[in-house]
Protein backbone atom coordinates (compact mmCIF):
# COMPACT_ATOMS: atom_id res chain seq x y z
CA UNK A 1 0.00 0.00 0.00
CA UNK A 2 1.30 3.42 -0.90
CA UNK A 3 1.74 5.57 2.35
CA UNK A 4 3.39 8.24 1.45
CA UNK A 5 1.94 10.48 3.65
CA UNK A 6 1.11 8.32 6.58
CA UNK A 7 2.49 9.11 9.80
CA UNK A 8 3.37 6.53 12.38
CA UNK A 9 0.86 7.22 14.70
CA UNK A 10 -2.13 6.99 11.73
CA UNK A 11 -0.39 3.84 10.91
CA UNK A 12 -0.89 1.99 14.91
CA UNK A 13 -4.77 3.65 14.85
CA UNK A 14 -5.58 1.83 11.56
CA UNK A 15 -3.87 -1.44 12.57
CA UNK A 16 -5.89 -1.53 15.90
CA UNK A 17 -8.59 -1.04 13.99
CA UNK A 18 -8.27 -3.39 11.65
CA UNK A 19 -6.88 -6.01 14.39
CA UNK A 20 -10.73 -4.78 15.85
CA UNK A 21 -12.67 -5.21 12.72
CA UNK A 22 -10.41 -8.55 12.26
CA UNK A 23 -11.12 -9.02 8.31
CA UNK A 24 -10.35 -7.89 5.05
CA UNK A 25 -12.07 -6.62 2.17
CA UNK A 26 -11.47 -7.17 -1.43
CA UNK A 27 -14.28 -4.41 -2.11
CA UNK A 28 -15.86 -2.79 0.54
CA UNK A 29 -19.67 -2.85 0.76
CA UNK A 30 -22.45 -0.54 0.20
CA UNK A 31 -22.72 0.78 3.57
CA UNK A 32 -25.42 2.90 4.44
CA UNK A 33 -24.69 5.10 7.47
CA UNK A 34 -22.80 3.11 9.87
CA UNK A 35 -19.54 2.67 10.82
CA UNK A 36 -17.06 3.28 7.82
CA UNK A 37 -15.60 0.24 6.49
CA UNK A 38 -11.77 -0.89 7.37
CA UNK A 39 -8.72 -0.86 4.13
CA UNK A 40 -6.76 -3.58 4.58
CA UNK A 41 -3.03 -3.59 4.49
CA UNK A 42 -2.45 -5.24 1.02
CA UNK A 43 0.15 -5.61 -1.63
CA UNK A 44 2.35 -2.75 -2.14
CA UNK A 45 0.92 -1.09 -4.93
CA UNK A 46 -2.88 -0.79 -3.79
CA UNK A 47 -4.34 2.65 -3.46
CA UNK A 48 -6.76 2.88 -0.93
CA UNK A 49 -9.15 5.30 -1.45
CA UNK A 50 -12.19 6.49 0.77
CA UNK A 51 -15.40 8.14 -1.09
CA UNK A 52 -18.00 9.50 1.27
CA UNK A 53 -21.18 9.02 -0.85
CA UNK A 54 -24.40 11.05 -0.73
CA UNK A 55 -26.73 8.70 -0.31
CA UNK A 56 -29.63 6.49 -2.58
CA UNK A 57 -31.76 8.40 -2.58
CA UNK A 58 -32.24 8.74 -7.13
CA UNK A 59 -31.16 6.72 -9.72
CA UNK A 60 -28.26 9.05 -10.57
CA UNK A 61 -26.78 8.31 -7.58
CA UNK A 62 -27.09 4.53 -7.81
CA UNK A 63 -25.22 5.13 -11.17
CA UNK A 64 -22.71 7.31 -9.79
CA UNK A 65 -21.84 4.86 -6.89
CA UNK A 66 -21.64 2.14 -9.50
CA UNK A 67 -19.49 4.01 -11.63
CA UNK A 68 -17.17 4.80 -8.56
CA UNK A 69 -17.30 1.08 -7.39
CA UNK A 70 -16.30 0.02 -11.11
CA UNK A 71 -13.31 1.65 -11.18
CA UNK A 72 -11.95 1.69 -7.89
CA UNK A 73 -12.24 -1.52 -8.04
CA UNK A 74 -9.46 -4.35 -7.11
CA UNK A 75 -8.87 -5.32 -10.38
CA UNK A 76 -7.91 -1.54 -11.16
CA UNK A 77 -4.98 -1.32 -8.24
CA UNK A 78 -7.98 0.06 -5.46
CA UNK A 79 -9.17 -0.81 -2.25
CA UNK A 80 -12.62 1.10 -1.88
CA UNK A 81 -14.06 1.95 1.36
CA UNK A 82 -17.21 3.22 0.24
CA UNK A 83 -19.63 5.12 2.80
CA UNK A 84 -23.71 5.47 1.91
CA UNK A 85 -24.11 8.82 4.15
CA UNK A 86 -28.02 8.31 3.92
CA UNK A 87 -28.25 12.52 3.19
CA UNK A 88 -27.33 13.18 6.56
CA UNK A 89 -24.20 15.75 6.53
CA UNK A 90 -23.16 14.34 9.96
CA UNK A 91 -22.65 11.12 9.08
CA UNK A 92 -20.57 12.59 6.03
CA UNK A 93 -18.21 14.15 8.10
CA UNK A 94 -17.78 11.54 10.59
CA UNK A 95 -17.06 9.49 7.42
CA UNK A 96 -14.27 11.82 6.41
CA UNK A 97 -12.79 11.99 9.70
CA UNK A 98 -12.92 7.77 9.71
CA UNK A 99 -10.50 7.47 6.63
CA UNK A 100 -8.08 9.61 8.02
CA UNK A 101 -8.23 7.55 11.45
CA UNK A 102 -7.35 4.43 8.44
CA UNK A 103 -5.07 6.26 6.84
CA UNK A 104 -6.44 6.07 3.47
CA UNK A 105 -4.58 7.49 0.24
CA UNK A 106 -7.06 9.97 -1.01
CA UNK A 107 -10.69 11.03 0.14
CA UNK A 108 -13.13 11.20 -2.35
CA UNK A 109 -16.09 13.89 -1.08
CA UNK A 110 -19.76 14.26 -2.71
CA UNK A 111 -20.83 16.90 -0.45
CA UNK A 112 -24.58 16.91 1.03
CA UNK A 113 -24.40 20.65 1.28
CA UNK A 114 -21.89 23.00 0.14
CA UNK A 115 -20.93 24.86 3.80
CA UNK A 116 -19.33 23.47 6.73
CA UNK A 117 -16.19 21.89 5.09
CA UNK A 118 -12.99 23.90 6.57
CA UNK A 119 -12.20 22.13 9.67
CA UNK A 120 -12.38 18.86 7.79
CA UNK A 121 -10.73 19.42 4.89
CA UNK A 122 -8.01 20.83 7.20
CA UNK A 123 -7.73 17.99 9.13
CA UNK A 124 -7.11 16.19 5.93
CA UNK A 125 -4.88 18.73 4.52
CA UNK A 126 -2.99 18.17 7.76
CA UNK A 127 -3.03 14.26 7.58
CA UNK A 128 -1.43 14.31 4.06
CA UNK A 129 -4.40 12.86 2.34
CA UNK A 130 -4.97 14.80 -0.94
CA UNK A 131 -9.44 15.03 -1.47
CA UNK A 132 -11.23 15.09 -4.59
CA UNK A 133 -14.29 16.51 -4.60
CA UNK A 134 -17.02 15.10 -6.86
CA UNK A 135 -20.53 16.07 -8.25
CA UNK A 136 -21.57 19.14 -5.49
CA UNK A 137 -19.22 22.11 -4.95
CA UNK A 138 -17.99 23.40 -1.81
CA UNK A 139 -18.04 26.16 -1.09
CA UNK A 140 -16.19 27.52 1.68
CA UNK A 141 -12.83 25.81 1.19
CA UNK A 142 -10.43 25.22 -1.36
CA UNK A 143 -8.77 22.59 0.40
CA UNK A 144 -9.04 20.14 -2.05
CA UNK A 145 -7.19 18.70 -5.37
CA UNK A 146 -9.81 18.88 -8.11
CA UNK A 147 -13.61 19.06 -8.05
CA UNK A 148 -15.06 16.83 -11.02
CA UNK A 149 -18.38 17.67 -11.93
CA UNK A 150 -21.37 19.78 -13.22
CA UNK A 151 -22.36 23.08 -13.90
CA UNK A 152 -25.65 23.34 -12.27
CA UNK A 153 -26.54 26.72 -12.71
CA UNK A 154 -25.72 26.11 -16.84
CA UNK A 155 -28.46 22.94 -16.34
CA UNK A 156 -31.10 25.96 -14.65
CA UNK A 157 -30.29 27.94 -17.30
CA UNK A 158 -30.46 25.66 -19.98
CA UNK A 159 -34.09 24.31 -19.23
CA UNK A 160 -35.26 27.93 -18.60
CA UNK A 161 -34.10 28.94 -22.53
CA UNK A 162 -35.54 25.48 -23.30
CA UNK A 163 -39.00 26.47 -21.58
CA UNK A 164 -38.54 30.05 -23.58
CA UNK A 165 -38.21 28.90 -27.15
CA UNK A 166 -40.51 26.09 -26.79
CA UNK A 167 -43.46 28.20 -25.47
CA UNK A 168 -42.98 31.10 -28.12
CA UNK A 169 -43.14 27.74 -30.73
CA UNK A 170 -46.62 26.92 -29.52
CA UNK A 171 -47.69 30.25 -28.87
CA UNK A 172 -48.04 30.10 -25.06
CA UNK A 173 -47.66 33.27 -23.78
CA UNK A 174 -47.95 33.19 -20.07
CA UNK A 175 -45.95 31.15 -17.48
CA UNK A 176 -47.37 30.24 -14.36
CA UNK A 177 -44.64 26.79 -12.93
CA UNK A 178 -44.12 24.79 -9.81
CA UNK A 179 -40.69 23.62 -8.86
CA UNK A 180 -39.88 20.59 -6.76
CA UNK A 181 -36.43 21.36 -5.69
CA UNK A 182 -33.78 19.26 -4.85
CA UNK A 183 -32.13 19.02 -0.96
CA UNK A 184 -32.05 21.74 0.90
CA UNK A 185 -27.96 23.79 0.96
CA UNK A 186 -26.85 21.20 -2.20
CA UNK A 187 -25.12 22.82 -4.59
CA UNK A 188 -27.41 21.02 -7.01
CA UNK A 189 -30.42 22.63 -5.91
CA UNK A 190 -28.35 26.08 -5.50
CA UNK A 191 -27.49 26.27 -9.45
CA UNK A 192 -30.99 24.94 -10.97
CA UNK A 193 -32.75 26.71 -8.97
CA UNK A 194 -30.81 30.23 -9.64
CA UNK A 195 -30.55 29.35 -13.47
CA UNK A 196 -33.91 28.54 -14.07
CA UNK A 197 -34.89 31.41 -11.85
CA UNK A 198 -32.58 34.13 -13.91
CA UNK A 199 -34.72 33.40 -17.34
CA UNK A 200 -37.73 33.25 -15.44
CA UNK A 201 -37.29 36.97 -13.85
CA UNK A 202 -35.64 38.18 -17.32
CA UNK A 203 -38.94 36.71 -19.20
CA UNK A 204 -41.73 38.00 -16.48
CA UNK A 205 -42.73 34.48 -16.11
CA UNK A 206 -44.68 33.68 -12.24
CA UNK A 207 -43.19 31.17 -10.21
CA UNK A 208 -46.21 30.54 -8.09
CA UNK A 209 -43.87 28.15 -5.72
CA UNK A 210 -40.81 26.42 -5.18
CA UNK A 211 -41.03 23.64 -2.26
CA UNK A 212 -37.87 20.90 -1.68
CA UNK A 213 -38.35 17.06 -3.12
CA UNK A 214 -35.25 15.84 -1.77
CA UNK A 215 -34.51 14.69 -4.88
CA UNK A 216 -37.04 11.40 -4.23
CA UNK A 217 -39.80 9.76 -6.19
CA UNK A 218 -41.95 10.24 -2.61
CA UNK A 219 -40.62 13.65 -1.88
CA UNK A 220 -41.70 14.41 -5.80
CA UNK A 221 -44.76 13.04 -5.36
CA UNK A 222 -45.74 14.75 -1.57
CA UNK A 223 -44.87 18.17 -3.04
CA UNK A 224 -46.99 17.92 -6.37
CA UNK A 225 -49.91 16.41 -3.99
CA UNK A 226 -49.71 19.30 -1.97
CA UNK A 227 -49.10 21.83 -5.44
CA UNK A 228 -52.32 20.15 -7.10
CA UNK A 229 -54.65 21.23 -4.07
CA UNK A 230 -53.11 24.44 -3.72
CA UNK A 231 -52.46 25.77 -7.38
CA UNK A 232 -55.60 23.79 -9.07
CA UNK A 233 -55.77 24.71 -12.30
CA UNK A 234 -53.51 27.41 -12.03
CA UNK A 235 -50.12 25.97 -13.44
CA UNK A 236 -48.93 24.85 -16.63
CA UNK A 237 -45.54 24.05 -16.13
CA UNK A 238 -43.47 22.00 -13.46
CA UNK A 239 -39.97 21.91 -13.10
CA UNK A 240 -38.49 18.72 -11.18
CA UNK A 241 -34.89 18.91 -10.24
CA UNK A 242 -34.59 15.36 -10.82
CA UNK A 243 -35.44 12.88 -12.46
CA UNK A 244 -37.15 10.55 -9.59
CA UNK A 245 -38.92 13.65 -8.37
CA UNK A 246 -41.12 14.02 -11.78
CA UNK A 247 -41.60 10.32 -11.91
CA UNK A 248 -43.50 11.12 -8.14
CA UNK A 249 -44.86 13.95 -9.97
CA UNK A 250 -46.70 12.18 -12.59
CA UNK A 251 -47.62 9.75 -10.07
CA UNK A 252 -49.75 12.86 -8.21
CA UNK A 253 -50.88 14.42 -11.09
CA UNK A 254 -52.59 10.98 -12.47
CA UNK A 255 -54.18 10.61 -9.03
CA UNK A 256 -55.14 14.39 -9.23
CA UNK A 257 -56.76 14.15 -13.21
CA UNK A 258 -54.06 16.81 -14.17
CA UNK A 259 -53.08 16.24 -17.59
CA UNK A 260 -49.01 16.43 -18.68
CA UNK A 261 -46.50 16.02 -21.22
CA UNK A 262 -46.60 16.39 -24.98
CA UNK A 263 -50.25 16.29 -24.99
CA UNK A 264 -51.09 17.34 -22.05
CA UNK A 265 -52.25 20.93 -20.28
CA UNK A 266 -49.10 21.33 -18.26
CA UNK A 267 -45.32 20.82 -19.15
CA UNK A 268 -43.09 18.70 -17.01
CA UNK A 269 -39.34 18.60 -17.16
CA UNK A 270 -36.57 17.30 -15.35
CA UNK A 271 -32.58 17.31 -14.63
CA UNK A 272 -30.22 14.02 -14.82
CA UNK A 273 -31.71 12.16 -18.12
CA UNK A 274 -30.81 8.99 -16.60
CA UNK A 275 -32.73 6.06 -19.17
CA UNK A 276 -36.06 5.51 -17.47
CA UNK A 277 -36.19 9.37 -17.90
CA UNK A 278 -35.34 9.38 -21.44
CA UNK A 279 -37.95 6.64 -22.10
CA UNK A 280 -40.40 8.81 -20.58
CA UNK A 281 -39.38 11.61 -23.02
CA UNK A 282 -39.77 9.69 -25.96
CA UNK A 283 -43.41 8.47 -25.24
CA UNK A 284 -44.11 11.77 -24.80
CA UNK A 285 -44.92 11.56 -20.65
CA UNK A 286 -42.13 14.47 -20.42
CA UNK A 287 -41.41 17.17 -22.56
CA UNK A 288 -37.98 17.29 -21.53
CA UNK A 289 -34.49 16.39 -19.58
CA UNK A 290 -31.63 18.12 -18.98
CA UNK A 291 -28.76 15.91 -18.08
CA UNK A 292 -26.95 15.79 -15.09
CA UNK A 293 -22.92 12.74 -15.66
CA UNK A 294 -22.81 10.97 -12.62
CA UNK A 295 -20.00 9.18 -14.83
CA UNK A 296 -17.10 11.18 -12.52
CA UNK A 297 -14.98 8.27 -10.99
CA UNK A 298 -13.38 8.26 -14.48
CA UNK A 299 -11.93 10.97 -14.34
CA UNK A 300 -11.06 10.65 -10.48
CA UNK A 301 -8.90 7.78 -11.75
CA UNK A 302 -7.21 10.29 -14.02
CA UNK A 303 -6.40 12.90 -10.68
CA UNK A 304 -5.09 9.90 -9.06
CA UNK A 305 -2.64 8.75 -11.20
CA UNK A 306 -1.58 12.55 -12.68
CA UNK A 307 -1.27 12.44 -8.25
CA UNK A 308 0.51 9.16 -8.38
CA UNK A 309 3.20 10.32 -11.25
CA UNK A 310 3.70 14.00 -9.10
CA UNK A 311 1.64 16.10 -11.80
CA UNK A 312 -0.86 19.06 -10.65
CA UNK A 313 -4.19 18.42 -12.10
CA UNK A 314 -6.89 20.59 -13.20
CA UNK A 315 -8.45 22.04 -9.90
CA UNK A 316 -11.98 22.21 -11.90
CA UNK A 317 -13.09 19.94 -14.25
CA UNK A 318 -16.64 19.61 -15.83
CA UNK A 319 -18.66 17.19 -17.18
CA UNK A 320 -19.76 16.56 -20.84
CA UNK A 321 -24.37 17.34 -20.59
CA UNK A 322 -26.76 17.26 -23.30
CA UNK A 323 -30.23 18.11 -23.28
CA UNK A 324 -33.26 16.11 -24.79
CA UNK A 325 -36.54 16.92 -25.76
CA UNK A 326 -39.73 14.88 -27.09
CA UNK A 327 -40.39 17.02 -29.63
CA UNK A 328 -38.09 17.84 -32.79
CA UNK A 329 -39.08 21.81 -32.22
CA UNK A 330 -35.88 23.52 -30.62
CA UNK A 331 -33.22 21.90 -31.88
CA UNK A 332 -30.70 24.52 -30.54
CA UNK A 333 -30.37 27.27 -27.23
CA UNK A 334 -28.18 29.41 -26.29
CA UNK A 335 -26.87 29.70 -22.63
CA UNK A 336 -24.30 31.91 -21.75
CA UNK A 337 -23.51 32.67 -25.11
CA UNK A 338 -23.14 29.17 -26.37
CA UNK A 339 -24.67 27.90 -28.55
CA UNK A 340 -25.65 24.29 -27.43
CA UNK A 341 -28.02 21.37 -29.50
CA UNK A 342 -30.78 19.86 -27.95
CA UNK A 343 -31.50 16.46 -28.76
CA UNK A 344 -35.12 15.29 -30.14
CA UNK A 345 -35.08 11.51 -28.61
CA UNK A 346 -36.15 8.64 -30.84
CA UNK A 347 -35.30 5.31 -29.85
CA UNK A 348 -31.80 5.30 -31.02
CA UNK A 349 -31.09 8.06 -28.84
CA UNK A 350 -32.62 6.15 -26.15
CA UNK A 351 -30.67 2.58 -26.76
CA UNK A 352 -27.82 4.97 -26.54
CA UNK A 353 -27.89 5.89 -23.25
CA UNK A 354 -25.44 4.72 -21.19
CA UNK A 355 -27.13 5.14 -17.48
O1 LIG B 1 -25.98 16.12 -7.02
C1 LIG B 1 -26.58 15.55 -8.11
C2 LIG B 1 -28.04 15.37 -7.85
O2 LIG B 1 -28.18 14.58 -6.70
C3 LIG B 1 -28.80 14.64 -8.93
O3 LIG B 1 -29.45 15.48 -9.80
C4 LIG B 1 -29.82 13.95 -8.11
O4 LIG B 1 -30.54 12.96 -8.79
C5 LIG B 1 -29.02 13.49 -6.99
O5 LIG B 1 -29.71 12.96 -5.98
Amino acid sequence: MKKKFLALALSLVMALSLAACGGSQEEAPAEEGGETPAVEEGGSDVITVGFAQVGHESDWRTASTKSAQDVFSAENGYELAFVDCDNDSAKQLEAVRNFIQQGVDYIIIDPIVSTGWDAVLTECEDAGIPVIVIDRTIDDSDKYVSWVGSDFKVEGLACGEWLKAYAADKGITEINALVIEGSTGASATIGRTEGFKEVADREGWTILDSQNGDFTEAGGQEVMESYCQSYEGQFNVVICQNDNEAYGAMTAMDAAGVSYGVDGDVIIVSFDSNKPAVQHVLEGNMNATFECNPMAAPFVDEVIQQLEAGETPEKEIYMEESWFAAEDIVSEITVNGEAMPVIHVTQEVLDARPY
